[in-house]
């Protein structure tokens, strides 16, 4: 009755942003992204006889806040009529800062409690209520790049590259560390009622992954960085154009997106994306690596550097 996992957290080169069905969490669009390999989240869950109530901790500490979500994705999973669980989360990297937490988490909560409570859940499943909890957080349960597909009643998920298929690095400029000001559920809804971009983005997303799926089959980099250039500020575009708007980016982000032009107009090969956050991921070659670090770290602003390769899915590990 106890399991303990580790997912990392994915970034998105195509992103989801909006929903088809709020109630099911059913994206609006398909996405495609990279897990992470060096940032993780270390979960164990235990469904003691005695426990009265879920309880959960992160890095240590009672986190009352997210518990709603843990003990509502428990119940998905498992049934409203199971035991209640204790969980302990530990993460080695920014939560709730664009940096995609929500989604190791919940990758990892799925695949230690499945566990736990003794089923054998398959993959796809596993993810699909990983989704349900945060959408991002079904791709978490594939390695390397990843296609999240939307079907009229569920989501599919496609390994498009396993990790030493194509192995780039990301490279991550740390420019906040806070929480973000507008949750990405919050943020979704509001941009798919107010912005005028929204139907757009959502009717030409099907555009963008056919050329990533293309450029992630030929290992072509360059087809790749340019059409995750696109849809990242075409999604930022729906941000921005929102009512009220939601700005995500600060002085440092724009310092950063000019660092990896100016490495571009150098030869390098590297691109960069960002999420609901201020971060900005640096997707480059290895042989770019350590200039991309050093450009991206002389960026006022910049407070941490990030450095990781693609990794894999989510997965059972010894506690530790
Ligand atoms: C900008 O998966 O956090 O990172 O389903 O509402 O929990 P919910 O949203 P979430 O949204 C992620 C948005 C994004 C883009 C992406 O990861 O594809």
């Amino acid at each position: 009755m106890r399991a303990t996992s580790q997912a990392q957290p994915n970034i998105a080169l195509i992103k989801y942003w909006g929903k088809r069905d709020a109630g099911r969490n059913l994206p609006a669009v398909g996405s495609l992204s990279v897990t992470l390999e060096s940032l993780w989240t270390r979960m164990t869950v235990s469904f003691p006889a005695d426990a009265r109530a879920d309880a959960l901790t992160v890095n240590g500490r009672p986190d009352a806040g997210m518990l709603p979500r843990v003990s509502a994705c428990l119940d998905d999973l498992l049934g409203v009529g199971r035991r209640s669980a204790v969980v302990d989360s530990d993460c080695n990297f920014p939560i709730a800062a664009g940096l995609a937490s929500s989604a190791s988490a919940f990758a990892a909560l799925v695949v230690a409690a499945s566990h736990a409570a003794g089923l054998t859940t398959g993959t796809l499943d596993l993810a699909r209520a990983a989704g349900r909890a945060s959408g991002s957080a079904a791709r978490s349960l594939y390695g390397g790049l990843v296609e999240l597909e939307v079907g009229e009643d569920d989501i599919r998920l496609v390994q498009r590259a396993v990790p030493s298929d194509w192995p780039l690095r990301v490279v991550v400029a740390v420019t906040e560390r806070g929480p973000k000001p507008v949750g990405s559920t919050e943020g979704m809804t509001r941009s798919a009622a107010t912005s005028p971009f929204y139907s757009d983005w959502v009717a030409r997303q099907g555009e963008d992954l056919a050329i990533a799926r293309a450029a992630v089959a030929a290992r072509d980099f360059e087809q790749l960085a340019a059409v995750s250039e696109h849809n990242c500020l075409k999604m930022h575009s729906v941000m921005w154009t929102s009512r009220p708007p939601i700005v995500y980016w600060n002085r440092s982000t724009v310092g950063c997106m000019e660092a990896v032009r100016d490495l571009q107009r150098a030869g390098h090969g590297v691109f960069f994306t960002i999420d609901a956050g201020p971060q900005v991921k640096a997707v480059c070659l290895p042989e770019s690596e350590t200039a991309v670090r050093e450009a991206l770290g002389a960026v006022v602003g910049v407070q941490d550097i990030l450095r990781t390769g693609l990794g894999d899915g989510a997965r059972l590990v010894q506690p530790g």
